[in-house]
Order: C-alpha cells, then sequence, then structure tokens
C-alpha cells in the first residue's frame, strides 16, 4: 500500500546549487528559499557549514540563515560535515543539521577527505553535541546505487553505514543515489537490505536524475513503506565531487506524480512552480522539471 501522506524535503538551495559554476549572489538564494516556504513545503534545506575552499558556492551560509524568513513550522536543515560546521550552523540560528557519509570508500575520500570509518567517528561527534543542543540530525548516507570511483556498491555496505547512522542518533537516513544509475531493480534490492537493519518510516530516498529513472525509483521506494522524499526546485543540481551526475529529481515533477497518486504532500504545485520560474529565469537556464516544460494544461 502506498503511504496517504509524503514529506518532501526540498535540497535545492543546498543541492541545487552547490554545484552552479558562478556564485549565485546570496539575495537570490535568499528569495528563492522564501518562495519555497510559502509554497506548504515543510523542510527546506537551506545550505551548508562545508569549507568554502571546498564548495565555494556555500560560503555564503551565515548571510542566508540570517537573511531567510523562517516561516513557524518550516524547518530549515542544513549540512555539517564536522564538528566545526555544527557550531557555526548552531551560531547562525539552524535548529537541525545534517551529517553526510557515503556507502563507498572512495567517495566519502573525494567528497570529505577521509575514510567512511573516520567519517562516522566525526559524525558521532556532531550527533552527540547535537544531543545536548537539542538539535535534530539528518543522516545521509551518498553512493547507494552506484559510485563514480567504484562503480556497484554493495547493498550490505549501504546497509551498514545507514545503521551506523541511525543507531548513533540520526532520526532520518536518506539514501542519496548520488549519481542517478540506480533503476526500480536496485533500488528495490538495496531498500530490501537496508530495510533489514533500519525501520523504514526512518527511511528517506534522495534520487538524481542522471539516467531518467528518478519518479520510478521514487514509486518504488513509496510501495516499500517509504514516505519521505528528497527532491529539487526545477531539477537543479548535481554534486561537485561526482562529475556528470545531474540534478536532483525535480520538486514540481514529484508533487505532481504524488497528487496524481492521491497522496498528499501539502504543497501548492502552482506556487512551487513560481519558485521554479524564478530560479530559472535568474540562472538563465531551462527547467529540468517535466512539469514546469510541459504547455498542454489539464
Ligand atoms: P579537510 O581539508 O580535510 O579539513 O576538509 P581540515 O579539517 O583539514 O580543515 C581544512 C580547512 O578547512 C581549515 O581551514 C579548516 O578550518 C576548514 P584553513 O586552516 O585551511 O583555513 N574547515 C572548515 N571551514 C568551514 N566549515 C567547516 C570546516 N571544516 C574545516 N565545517 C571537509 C574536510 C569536510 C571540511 C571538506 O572536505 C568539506 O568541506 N567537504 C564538503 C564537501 C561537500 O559539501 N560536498 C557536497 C555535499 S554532499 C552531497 O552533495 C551528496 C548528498 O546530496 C547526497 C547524495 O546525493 O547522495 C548529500
Ligand atoms: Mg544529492
Amino acid at each position: 500500500a502506498l503511504p496517504e501522506t509524503v514529506k518532501i524535503v526540498e535540497v535545492g538551495p543546498r543541492d541545487g546549487l552547490q554545484n552552479e559554476k558562478t556564485i549565485v549572489p546570496t539575495e537570490t538564494k535568499i528569495h528563492l528559499i522564501d518562495l519555497l516556504s510559502e509554497s506548504g513545503l515543510r523542510v527546506i534545506e537551506a545550505t551548508s557549514f562545508v569549507s568554502p575552499k571546498w564548495v565555494p558556492q556555500m560560503a555564503d551560509q551565515k548571510e542566508v540563515m540570517k537573511g531567510i524568513c523562517k516561516k513557524p513550522g518550516v524547518s530549515y536543515p542544513v549540512l555539517t560535515p564536522n564538528l566545526k560546521g555544527f557550531q557555526a550552523a548552531v551560531k547562525a540560528g539552524a535548529s537541525e543539521v545534517a551529517i553526510f557519509g557515503a556507502a563507498s570508500e572512495l567517495f566519502s575520500k573525494k567528497n570529505i577527505n577521509c575514510s567512511v570509518d573516520e567519517s562516522l567517528q566525526r559524525f558521532d561527534e556532531v550527533v552527540k553535541a547535537a544531543k545536548e543542543a537539542g538539535v535534530p540530525v539528518r543522516g545521509y548516507v551518498s553512493c547507494v546505487l552506484g559510485c563514480p570511483y567504484e562503480g556497484k556498491v554493495a547493498p550490505e555496505k549501504v546497509a551498514h553505514v545507514a545503521k551506523r547512522l541511525y543507531s548513533m542518533g540520526c532520526y532520518e537516513i536518506s539514501l542519496g543515489d548520488t549519481i542517478g544509475v540506480g533503476t526500480p531493480g536496485s533500488m528495490s534490492e538495496m531498500l530490501e537490505a537496508v530495510s533489514r537493519e533500519v525501520p523504514v518510516d526512518a527511511l528517506a530516498v534522495h534520487c538524481h536524475d542522471t539516467y531518467g529513472q528518478a519518479l520510478a525509483n521514487i514509486l518504488v521506494a513509496l510501495q516499500m513503506g517509504i514516505s519521505v522524499v528528497d527532491s529539487s526546485i526545477a531539477g537543479l543540481g548535481g554534486c561537485p565531487y561526482a562529475q556528470g551526475a545531474s540534478g536532483n529529481v525535480a520538486t514540481e515533477d514529484v508533487v505532481y506524480m504524488l497528487h496524481g497518486l492521491g497522496i498528499q504532500t501539502g504543497v501548492d504545485l502552482s506556487k512551487l512552480m513560481d519558485a521554479g520560474a524564478f530560479i530559472c529565469r535568474t540562472l538563465n537556464r531551462k527547467s529540468s522539471s517535466k512539469v514546469a516544460q510541459a504547455t498542454c494544461k489539464l
């Protein structure tokens, strides 16, 4: 059975924009987040407290956190790779954070410059500090269906890292198909392995759409009882450490599919489309959302 409601985690302002070559003005980021807040989304990942040398696009994280209108009932999590990032995030007013590990050693090294085990030690410090501060922590596992450096990734490896993050105290584990190579076949195999270790109601899927499989993969996840879906407005994005990977599945397309299935999201599709139109106009590019491209209106 499909879930009655789905929580969408909008990652466009972070995952979407982090890969932009030219620096997007801070005011644009703030306006995008404010428009997204008006659409009914309940979770909007706002920015990352990572090294500006590694990801220059996220260097204005403090200003973004200061400038956005925090709508009551909406959560604005930020990425924190280590204790330094966590402390800076809390100081900047973040009330939720996300740590991000990987199921692949080489990706971990390229993305956060340490092994998977070392990353888990750092994350443990972050989670301990977060517990003390009363800040909820979300955990990501990247490369769950394939790695740009290692190729195939075993479902058992994903399950292992997901379990570690969950036992540490992450309230939700987002399973990232970072390079968008998964299919409904590999997705269901991986989810079966992970759900033996982590309860499905603590799982989310995070699909990039490189091979055009994201919506099909999400549908499989819904059928397996998952009710949290990450997506990015206008399908923006990619990962700076996963060359050739395209953006996340577009939020507009996910919402269209969910509403068509009779699943509630609380999101107003037309307001969402306004936010998508704004960012595409400002970045001077065509939306990757099929729904936004469609001209035949029902
Ligand atoms: P490092 O070079 O190993 O770190 O990087 P370090 O501890 O040796 O410190 C080096 C410098 O960075 C020092 O500054 C530190 O102070 C500074 P210096 O002395 O050279 O001036 N530093 C920091 N500055 C700001 N904020 C911090 C911080 N930590 C250290 N938190 C580090 C390690 C983790 C910092 C680095 O590798 C990094 O920032 N990586 C982030 C990469 C990233 O953001 N990737 C994209 C997000 S992940 C993703 O997109 C996947 C996801 O969407 C899911 C999916 O699709 O699968 C989540
Ligand atoms: Mg991603």
